[in-house]
């Protein structure tokens, strides 16, 4: 008989078993951060055991599954998505039923975009919290989420949502008790009476949003004064204070609790703030996601956490912790994502040969999480001081070329995107556009050209290969796999207008999606084409998160070649990042089969690529 559930005695002793395994820890870092308070750490240990008690039993028989298998995420097989539910099905109940376009997609991670509720019209795309245990009304209740994840479940889909820790709505009860004064709430956020503090803050504080939300802080009508790093109506917690630690540690479980997955830990970094600092990337930080990390081992071992970390890779890689004392489970791949549009670009791939070198000298048990797109812009963090030495290139010029080619400026860039929170004093704007769009799609088919039509599809896959061939779990972005175009009726949404973001979180359109079965359609090339890369990718052990993987010399500067080796097989990859054909290789002996197009080469030192081609060549 199929076990269908844990004995109660037996799954609390478990619980207690992983507690006194990190408890001793657990409190020497929590007393690092709350001094004097045994009180409130006795709470929270209360708070655990409650979580724990409240876990359902399939949550819990999943959880021993996966203790047993701790690789379970790290498989090959494993292929995300991201997705706005209302732009993808309305409903969360849409969701659930058009759960069989997402296997037919072959997605086995779903990463639903922030729908907890959240005023209407000062939003931000669901990042300002209002309540963290309902679900906004238009897309359903915690109910359907709740179903929605059991189906994933009974499917083998993970499902992943955002946990967004940085910051509350103003709307959120605890924001509006502090604001009315309320003893115990002022405390939770970072208030003050005039802009003294607030503008000693602002010296070393960088800008998230320049132009759509300049400053750190936010005047109320009443003259108080309130952090608010992002919009000024997300108001930044005060995590100096135990009490929002603990609460907000309880939401985090509550959502686990639901079926959850895989949390997404939005804007981890900005966490803690102090005066005289950046207020990102401090210690305590570190601290603090150690904790949340022993919190899920401890509670709902099944769960996984990943950091949204937006830098540079000397910021991103500390977020794993040591093997010790892992923090996060996974983190995005941020700077490959940038340099490949960089490289595109381009046409040049040195930036790219040394970033991938940086990954591959990365201990292998750091998993990141492939994308070329999501619902954010592309910020353009590259490694300037080698490009300046390298090429000469200037930080606010090169921004300001990559700029105007995906947006079209340039004659012979077929790239129509937009700019995202242009800072005409630093000259620092960042880009939005779907990948499309981005990858001259767009253009061609309002130029009814099909020659660039070919190219631009051609170079939509290129990078999709690109990204399926890293190591670790690709993301695609909904609407990414028909070659779903910008949405430009943002701008004419009162509620959108201003965050060019939107671009590229237009409504997923089925009756494009539907031309997905004639093969010979934009829509069908793009389906069917990303879809057996992936299956390749899913059969073949080179693409394990496991593999031996190099940057190979391809002897030619637009085309970037990776070598992949496991189990004495070798894949050797490689990608023309130019709009022209051209001769490149490796040097190897022997002959290989391309994989994607099953061609035969009797030696692959110098072959012929297409603009904009790839070719994934295993050893026969
Ligand atoms: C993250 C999200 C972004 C949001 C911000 C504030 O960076 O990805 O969309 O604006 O957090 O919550």
């Amino acid at each position: 008989m199929e076990k269908s559930s844990i004995p109660q005695e037996a799954a609390e002793a478990a619980f207690e078993q992983r507690l006194r395994r990190h408890e001793a820890e657990l409190s020497e870092l929590y007393s690092g951060l709350y001094k004097n308070r045994e009180a409130d750490f006795a709470h929270f240990i209360d708070m655990l055991r409650s979580a724990f008690a409240a876990r359902k039993p399939s949550l819990r028989l999943q959880d021993a599954a996966r203790e047993a298998d701790p690789d379970w995420y790290r498989r090959r097989e494993l292929l995300g998505m991201m997705l706005y539910v209302n732009a993808f099905a309305g409903t969360l109940k849409g969701v659930q039923e058009k759960l069989s376009y997402l296997q037919e997609c072959g997605v086995s991670y779903l990463h639903l975009m922030p729908l907890l509720q959240s005023p209407k019209d000062r939003s931000d795309g669901g990042y300002a919290v209002s309540d963290f245990r309902t679900v906004q009304p238009e897309l359903g209740t915690m109910e359907d989420l709740e179903q929605l994840a059991d189906s994933c479940r009974g499917q083998g889909i993970c499902l992943c949502l955002d946990f967004v820790m940085n910051h509350t709505s103003e709307s959120h009860d605890w924001a509006k008790r502090a604001k009315k004064g309320e003893p115990g709430y002022r405390e939770r956020y970072f208030f003050y009476e005039g802009w003294e503090i607030p503008r000693e803050f602002e010296k070393t504080i960088p800008e998230v949003f320049p132009t759509t939300a300049p400053g750190s802080f936010t005047e109320l009508p009443d003259g108080q004064v309130v952090m608010t790093n992002f919009y000024p109506y997300q108001w930044d917690l005060n995590y100096a204070n135990p009490a929002v630690f603990n609460d907000m540690t309880e939401n985090l479980l509550f959502l686990a609790n639901r079926g959850i997955d895989v949390i997404r830990l939005d804007a981890i970094p900005y966490i803690w703030k102090q005066l005289g600092t950046s207020c990102r990337n401090l210690p305590q930080v570190h601290t603090l996601a150690r904790m949340l990390r022993i919190v899920c081992e401890t509670v709902c071992p099944g769960v996984l956490l990943l950091g949204e970390v937006v830098m540079e890779p000397a910021r991103v890689a500390p977020y794993f912790g040591t093997p010790e004392k892992p923090e996060c489970h996974m983190l995005y791949n941020v700077t490959t994502m940038a340099t490949t549009w960089h490289t595109l670009a381009t046409g040049e791939t040195a930036l790219l040969q040394r970033q991938m070198q940086a990954l591959c000298a990365l201990p292998k048990d750091f998993l990141f999480l492939n994308y070329l797109r999501c619902h954010d812009d592309i910020g353009w963090g590259l490694d300037y001081p080698w490009l300046l030495e390298r090429f000469g290139f200037e930080e606010t010029a090169h921004k300001k070329y990559l700029n105007d080619w995906f947006t079209g400026k340039w004659p012979q860039s077929p790239g129509r995107g937009e700019l995202y929170n242009d800072d005409p004093r630093l000259g620092d704007a960042r880009l939005c556009g779907t990948t499309a769009s981005l990858c001259g799609i767009e253009a061609a088919e309002q130029e009814k050209d099909p020659f660039l039509l070919e190219r631009s599809i051609s170079c939509d896959l290129t990078l999709h290969a690109f990204m399926l061939s890293q190591s670790g779990i690709p993301v695609l972005y909904s609407g990414d796999e028909i070659g779903q175009l910008n949405d430009w009726s943002y701008r004419k949404d009162p509620e959108k207008q201003a965050d060019s973001r939107y671009l590229h979180r237009g409504s997923f359109s089925w009756e494009r999606a539907k031309l997905r079965e004639n093969r010979q359609s934009r829509e069908g090339k793009l389906f069917w084409g990303l879809r057996r890369l992936e299956t390749i990718r899913t059969e073949e052990p080179c693409f394990d998160a496991g593999a031996d993987v190099a940057v190979a010399e391809s002897g030619c500067p637009h085309v970037l070649a990776l070598s992949r080796k496991k189990d004495g097989r070798e894949l050797i990859c490689l990608y023309n990042f130019s709009a022209r054909f051209v001769q490149a290789g490796v040097s190897r002996e022997g002959s290989y089969t391309e994989l994607m197009y099953e061609t035969h080469y009797e030696n692959i030192q110098s072959i012929g690529l297409y603009p904009h081609a790839f070719a994934w060549l295993l050893r026969d």
